[in-house]
């Protein structure tokens, strides 16, 4: 009998699928860390929150061409890599595993 790998994310369930519409997304806060969670092109992404420029919420940008668009001064971020991709932000932010399972929405941080 073989030990539960202790490398493996712990995933936390934050909401239900149905909360995000394709080319949307939503903040949650996970342990403590608030999260946008993204969905774009039918694939969800999670990424920390927060602009790394100003503190804008990205949960709620624009989202085109596989980044979302801070909406406060029009940085964009890498839905993949949390890569700044354009000005004024120059940090990326972090990404985060996420699935979705029977209908609900998990994310690891
Ligand atoms: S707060 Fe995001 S670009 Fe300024």
């Amino acid at each position: 009998m073989s030990e539960a790998n202790s490398t493996e994310p712990e995933f936390q369930t934050v909401g239900l699928s149905s909360e995000i519409a394709d080319e949307r997304g939503r903040g949650y806060e996970v342990k403590g860390i608030r999260v946008a969670v993204i969905r774009h092109e039918g694939k969800l992404h999670a990424l920390d929150e927060m602009c790394t420029h100003a503190d804008a919420s990205l949960a709620f940008g624009p989202i085109r061409e596989g980044c979302v668009m801070c909406p406060w001064h029009y940085a964009e971020f890498n839905l993949e890599t949390g890569e700044a991709m354009s000005g004024p932000a120059c940090e990326g932010v972090k990404t985060y595993p996420v699935r979705e399972i029977d209908g609900e929405i998990q994310v690891a941080v």
